[in-house]
């Protein structure tokens, strides 16, 4: 493979400062459940035991978006119609591979990945621009809305944004409300927003694609490694033995929720945050949610904050979707 040599990178959100961004997670382990924020879950081994979750035979939701995209790439990109992709949570961007492919051989195309992993954006970058000659690839090294804000104050040139992996669940509604205003703030009206979700299903279905099956660990190592990120990070002293992962469904919410389970009593000090957490039998920290969206809502939900439907694509079997919006 020819070396087409590191694609551009810039820091968008504040260096490696956000790594320490220590109000945000102290706020998450306050919460009546403590909470470790989504993003710290991507360091550089948090990103590659995500990789190998992807790759698990149970876990459907990758598998079935390469699929759709290997599918309809071609349509998607006519449809795009616009010369940079970004993405939000690009991660390896094997599977946008597909897409962007298909986007080349229409016209030039810029992509511009934004992800909190350095190391991620580095090698996705150096793999895409070997694979995908005259690709132009600029990494935006940071969390979502420093990477949103990038584009915002930049060109006004037009932009597809993408959100792919049904990565809009793992979030709380909250952070979900806040994050597609920030989305509809950024486009400008004819950009488009092209984001895939996993739909709801029977509980045992999620039950057994979010948890480990018997002879693999990605699951269980994604989600203790959370606590050796605290650990390094802020000097905390967890005993990752002390914690059972395990995700449960909650149908009431439409959530799937990963949670690290204390398996005794324990104090755990967190001196770089000024914390103690005190955990009995059974209490849990969560590191996840994965919410499963019901359609005709989802559509609705998006369109509500000034997009239209243009296209969707639905997988027949595992029901799940990419769809196209266009700001209005
Ligand atoms: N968005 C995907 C999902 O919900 C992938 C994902 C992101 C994920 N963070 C996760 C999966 C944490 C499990 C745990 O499945």
């Amino acid at each position: 493979m020819p070396d087409a040599g590191p694609a551009e990178i810039v820091a968008v959100d504040e260096e490696a400062a956000f790594w320490d961004d220590r109000a945000a997670v102290l706020a998450c382990l306050r919460e009546p459940t403590p909470r470790i924020p989504p993003w710290f879950g991507y360091d550089a081994r948090g990103s590659q035991l995500f990789e190998s979750i992807t790759e698990l035979p149970t876990y459907y939701l990758t598998r079935v978006e390469r699929d759709l995209l290997g599918r309809h790439a071609a349509q998607m990109a006519e449809l795009i119609d616009c010369r940079r992709v970004a993405e939000l949570g690009s991660g390896s961007a094997k599977k946008t591979r597909l897409l962007l492919a298909a986007c080349l051989e229409q016209r030039p195309t810029t992509y511009l990945p934004i992800d909190v992993s350095r190391e991620m954006l580095e090698a996705s970058g150096a793999a895409l621009r070997a694979e995908l000659p005259g690709l132009d690839v600029q990494g935006l090294w940071g969390r979502y809305e420093a990477g949103l804000g990038w584009l915002r104050d930049g060109p006004a040139e037009p932009v597809v944004v993408a959100f792919l992996g049904s990565n809009l669940g793992n979030t709380t509604p909250a952070e979900r409300a806040a994050l597609l205003s920030e989305i509809t703030a950024t486009l400008r009206p004819g950009d488009g927003f092209l984001v895939s979700v996993d739909l709801q299903k029977p509980t045992d279905v999620l039950e057994t694609c979010y948890n480990d099956p018997l002879d693999r660990s990605a699951f269980a190592e994604f989600r203790l490694n959370h606590l050796t990120h605290l650990n390094r990070r802020f000097d905390a002293d967890f005993v990752l033995d002390y914690f059972y992962p395990r995700a449960h469904y909650d149908p009431a919410a439409a959530v799937v929720e990963g949670h690290l389970w204390a398996t005794e009593k324990q104090s755990v000090s967190l001196p770089g945050l000024g914390l103690v957490l005190h955990l009995r039998h059974g209490d849990s920290i969560n590191v996840g949610f994965s919410a499963k969206f019901h359609r005709p809502r989802f559509v609705a939900e998006v369109a509500g904050r000034g997009f239209t439907l243009q296209a969707q694509w639905i997988d027949a079997v595992w029901q799940y979707g990419i769809f196209l919006f266009r700001r209005i």
